[in-house]
C-alpha cells in the first residue's frame, strides 16, 4: 500500500469517532471519502447522504442506507468530506473530483463539516490548486472571459479521454481556474458566486471546515484542528 494511501485510511478510522450513532450523516466525495464509507461501514450510520453518483454507489455497494439530497429532513449534524486545499482558517478548495455543487448543499444542511485529508492538503493560502467553477455549459465562454479580465488562467475540464467536456452529475461543466490570489477566500466566493452562468465556486468559505483531521507522516498520526467559524 502506498504512503498517501496510508494516510488516507488512518484519516477515516479516526474520523468514525465524529459519527453520531444512530443518526443520518452526510458524506463527501472523492479518494480519502471512499476510504471512509469502507471503513463506515462496519458500523453503519442510521443512514447517509451521498453527494455524487460514486458516492452514492459505493454507499450502496456496502450496504449502507441511501438518503438522497432532496430527501434531507431538518438538520444534519455531521457532514465528513475531503478537500483539494485547507488554509490555517478552515477555508478550503474543493471539487477537484466535480461534486462541489452536492458537496455545497450538505455542507449547508449540516451543523458541523469534518474535513478529512492527508498533510499535503493543509496550504498557508489557498489558490495553487486550481479552483473549480461548476458553469451553465452554454455560459462557459462568457464566464472564461471574466477570468481572463481578472488576470486569471481558466481551462475547461475535458473527460478522461480529452475529446468532449467533463460533464458533472448536474450535467454542467467545469472551469478549473488558475493564477488567483486569494487574498479574502470569502468575499472571492461571493463575488465568483455571483456572476451569471456559475452554479458553484469550489471556494468553501461560507461552509468552511468546523474541524480538521489531517493525517500526517513519519508516525506523527492523525492531528485535529479546530477552527472558529
Ligand atoms: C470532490 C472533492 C474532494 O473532496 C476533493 O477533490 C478531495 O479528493 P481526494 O480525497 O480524492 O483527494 O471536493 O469534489
Amino acid at each position: 500500500m502506498s504512503k498517501l494511501q496510508e494516510l488516507k485510511e488512518q484519516v477515516a478510522q479516526a474520523a468514525l469517532e465524529y459519527v453520531p450513532t444512530n443518526r443520518v450523516i452526510g458524506v463527501g466525495s472523492g479518494s480519502t471519502v471512499e476510504c471512509f464509507i469502507h471503513a463506515l461501514a462496519k458500523r453503519p450510520p442510521l443512514g447517509a447522504v451521498a453527494t455524487s453518483h460514486r458516492t452514492a454507489q459505493c454507499l450502496l455497494d456496502l450496504g449502507i442506507r441511501l438518503i438522497h439530497v432532496e430527501d434531507i429532513v431538518g438538520r444534519l449534524e455531521v457532514y465528513i468530506d475531503g478537500a483539494d486545499e485547507i488554509d490555517p482558517k478552515g477555508n478550503m478548495v474543493k471539487g477537484g473530483g466535480g461534486a462541489l455543487t452536492q458537496e455545497k448543499l450538505v455542507a449547508a444542511h449540516s451543523d458541523q463539516f469534518i474535513c478529512i485529508a492527508d498533510e499535503s492538503k493543509m496550504v498557508p493560502k489557498l489558490g495553487k490548486f486550481p479552483i473549480p467553477i461548476e458553469v451553465l455549459p452554454k455560459a462557459h465562454r462568457f464566464i472564461m472571459q471574466q477570468c481572463i479580465d481578472r488576470g486569471w488562467c481558466p481551462k475547461l475540464r475535458m473527460d478522461p479521454l480529452g475529446s468532449t467536456p467533463f460533464s458533472t452529475d448536474n450535467g454542467m461543466y467545469i472551469m478549473d481556474v488558475s493564477g488567483i490570489s486569494v487574498d479574502c477566500p470569502q468575499s472571492l466566493e461571493a463575488e465568483i458566486s455571483a456572476w451569471v452562468g456559475v452554479l458553484t465556486v469550489g471556494l468553501f468559505a461560507r461552509q468552511s471546515a468546523h474541524i480538521a483531521l489531517i493525517a500526517h507522516a513519519q508516525g506523527q498520526g492523525v492531528k485535529t484542528y479546530l477552527f472558529e467559524t
